[in-house]
């Protein structure tokens, strides 16, 4: 049995079979209408979302399957103390496979080695979002046709973004990839994949302006500031609006730069953005989906 914690459980092989299966499902939907009948999702969510949760029951729903849950921590028995190694006991009883998200970097992992079913992780603390990444990926090979020879700019919160961890994550193991970091000075990349890149001889470059970098980059990944994730509210209120990406910066965009985000938005792309056909995030909504179906199926090894 297998889980997914972090990108990198799966091997690149894998994850080409596994776009493969999303690509054909998306061709062929009704193939897989029923694939899931008599299986049940559950959706242990301990913190907010709206995409992640969502766009896995609609996935479970595509395939033909049942989906349970909770949405909220406090509806859940973990307001009365309940451990995650516990909860999962019982939940492995009532579905046969779970996503689950956590304020607690690790609490899905500890709930894997508890488990008797697959668990996803759908995000934990600041840490990692691998279902978030494989969408990201999904999306780049589907406009772009090829996961290589980029040049990566993630903008925003790089110290407490968990999209921008698991992508770069698994990013590194395309060939010519190149990044630019560009965050002010308080939210940087965590030095773990700071030194991961050198380890890897993986170039890139930390800035702080935007438009320096916009000219240079293949896919620009911009990011939400976390306020969850700040210590106190006086930081999030300075640093929330650094970035604002805008008609006037696209112009110093490549014509061919894709503009990825994992949403939500707050202020960081301005709405008028969103009509240029560089501007690809609403169709990364889409992807998540095609993606969540194709990962259901493999860990429940119905593929
Ligand atoms: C992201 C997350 O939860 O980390 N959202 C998502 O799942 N698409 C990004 C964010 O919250 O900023």
């Amino acid at each position: 049995m297998r889980h997914l914690m972090n990108p990198l459980d799966f091997t690149t092989e894998e994850l080409e079979q596994l776009f493969d299966l999303a690509d054909d499902i998306q061709a062929h939907p009704d193939k897989y209408a029923h694939k899931c009948e008599g299986k049940k999702l559950a959706t242990c969510f301990y913190e907010p979302s709206t995409r992640t949760r969502l766009s896995f029951e609609s996935a479970m729903l595509n395939l033909g399957g049942h989906v349970i849950g909770f949405s909220d921590a406090n509806s859940s028995s973990a307001a009365k103390g309940e451990s995650v190694s516990d909860t999962i006991r019982m939940i492995s009883c009532y579905a046969d496979i779970c996503a689950m998200r956590h304020p607690k970097e690790g609490a899905p992992m500890v709930a894997a080695t508890k488990s008797s079913i697959p668990v996803i992780n759908a995000g934990d603390g600041g840490h990692q979002h691998p279902t978030q990444t494989l969408t990201d990926l999904l999306t780049i090979r589907s406009l772009k046709g090829r996961l290589n020879n980029f040049t990566v700019g993630l903008c925003g919160d790089l110290k407490f973004g968990r999209t921008a961890h698991s992508l770069v994550n698994a990013l590194v193991r395309y060939d010519n990839i190149s990044f630019i970091f560009i965050s002010p000075e308080e939210l940087k990349i965590p030095s773990y994949l700071r030194d991961k890149l050198k380890e890897l001889n993986i170039p890139f470059k930390e800035v702080i302006r935007l438009e320096d970098s916009l000219p240079e980059l293949d896919l620009l990944y911009m990011t939400r500031v976390q306020r969850e994730r700040f210590f106190n509210e006086e930081d999030y209120v300075r640093l929330k609006d650094f970035y604002i990406l805008n008609k006037e910066k696209m112009k110093l965009a490549p014509e061919d730069m894709l503009v990825l985000h994992p949403l939500p938005r707050v202020n960081e792309i301005s709405v008028e953005v969103d009509e240029d056909p560089r501007a690809v995030y609403f169709k990364q909504v889409q992807y998540g989906v095609y993606v969540r179906m194709a990962l259901i199926l493999t860990l429940l090894e119905l593929a």
